[in-house]
């Protein structure tokens, strides 16, 4: 069963970063016809901002429930109401340095809603085309100055959030293979883009720098990163979904490695281009070297010939071209980094701060 059968879609945490961009992406530039039923618990990281003019631009397609994907009782009456037949899993918690100070959300979120998920797919499966289910490279752990994950690298991880990923891999695979579930699994590099909550390198060193405020850079900044525009990731995923062989495995990256330092400087040469400061002060100057990442995986990179040879994709966008944009949609939703930085966000700021110096 592929497309033909991706009716009624439940999108799990698409209030999120990439969730959002790819409800957008998909209503707005695919040829999907159905519905897109989010599912989304709104924590400190969804924002039902994200998809401001949504619901009203595609009346009876898109619908949104705030519940926690663990809340079996709730995602029984979901699946019943609007005839799931396919399930694109983003929802989880998703940041590493959270992961370290407080593990059991992780476990929560992306170890149990994935069970609690797989639990729904196994009750429904007479009724399901598809479970795809949103992943990490960093399940993989760190690699060395050479080589590249493929989708038989064994997994590694490092960090509470990549070990809660992995377990997670781990149980949708057991329920293909035991209940003849039918999945795709994704795993994917570091994405960047519009909507990304602040706490995140990219939007972090944007932010700061625009209100030429201190860059904090992990120790010595090496660490490398395969950086890939978020609309590119969704473009995959939606690839994974229609066309992709259900049980496998694909990895999906920018082919696009770079060291932490030299992202944070070309934002600082960009954002001292658009908005010109003095030249005797670049925002280089912000740079701050702090308390290294306990456990900081050293690089990733990832070998995505898979989806490359078997459905033809490829990112389409330069990080040049990525950067520039994602500055400049920062710069023009400055009333959304506001929104989106009140609540806790402070409080966790102030935290990192303290923990680092
Ligand atoms: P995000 O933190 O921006 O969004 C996660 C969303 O999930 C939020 O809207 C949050 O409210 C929701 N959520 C969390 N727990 C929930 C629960 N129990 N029930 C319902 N909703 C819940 O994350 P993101 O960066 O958009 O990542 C989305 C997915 O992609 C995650 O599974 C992540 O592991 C994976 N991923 C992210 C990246 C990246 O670079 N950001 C790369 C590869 C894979
Ligand atoms: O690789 C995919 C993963 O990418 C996703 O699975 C995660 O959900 C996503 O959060 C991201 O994880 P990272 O830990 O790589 O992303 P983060 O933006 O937190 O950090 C990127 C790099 O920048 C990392 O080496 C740590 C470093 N860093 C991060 C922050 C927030 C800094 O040097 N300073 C910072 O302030």
């Amino acid at each position: 069963m592929k497309k033909e059968s991706m009716k009624n879609i439940l999108v799990t945490g698409g209030c999120g970063f990439i969730g959002s961009n790819f409800i957008r992406y998909l209503l707005t530039e695919t040829d999907f016809d159905g519905r897109i039923i989010n599912v989304d618990k709104l924590t400190y990281a969804g924002n039902l901002e994200n998809l401001s003019g949504i619901e009203e631009a595609f009346p009876g397609r898109y619908y949104f429930s705030r519940t926690d994907i663990c809340d079996l009782m709730e995602m029984s009456a979901i699946f019943e109401m609007y005839e799931i037949d396919t399930i694109c899993h983003f929802a989880a918690e998703s940041h590493v340095d959270r992961s370290i100070t407080k593990p059991s959300d992780f476990i929560h979120a992306n170890v149990v809603g994935t069970f609690c998920l797989l639990e729904l797919a196994r009750l429904h499966s007479n009724k399901l085309a598809l479970f795809h289910h949103v992943s990490t490279d960093e399940v993989f752990g760190s690699l060395g100055k050479a080589g590249y994950f493929t989708e038989n690298t064994p997994y590694n991880p490092s960090s509470p959030y990549s070990a809660s990923k992995a377990a997670a891999d781990h149980f949708v695979r057991s329920y293909a293979i035991t209940y003849g579930i039918p999945v795709t699994i994704s795993n994917c590099s570091n994405n960047y883009g519009p909507y990304q909550f602040p706490e995140k390198l990219i939007p972090l060193m944007i932010l700061n720098a625009i209100e030429n405020k201190p860059l904090p850079v992990y120790g010595e900044g090496l660490n490398v990163r395969d950086w890939l525009y978020v609309k590119d990731h969704c473009k995959a995923i939606w690839a994974i979904m229609k066309n992709g062989r259900r049980g496998e495995t694909y990895n999906i990256g920018g082919g696009c490695e770079k060291t932490n330092i030299d992202v944070v400087r070309i934002i600082c040469d960009f954002v001292d281009k658009i908005l010109p400061g003095s030249d005797e002060n670049p925002r280089k100057n912000l740079i701050t070297f702090v308390k290294d990442r306990p456990g900081h995986d050293l690089r990733y990179a990832m070998d995505f010939t898979k989806l490359k040879m078997e459905l033809g994709w490829t990112p389409s966008k330069t990080f040049e071209t990525g950067i520039k944009e994602t500055i400049d949609w920062y710069i023009e939703n400055r009333e959304w980094v506001k929104r989106v930085k009140s609540g806790e966000y402070m409080d966790w700021m102030k935290q990192q701060y303290e923990n680092r110096q």
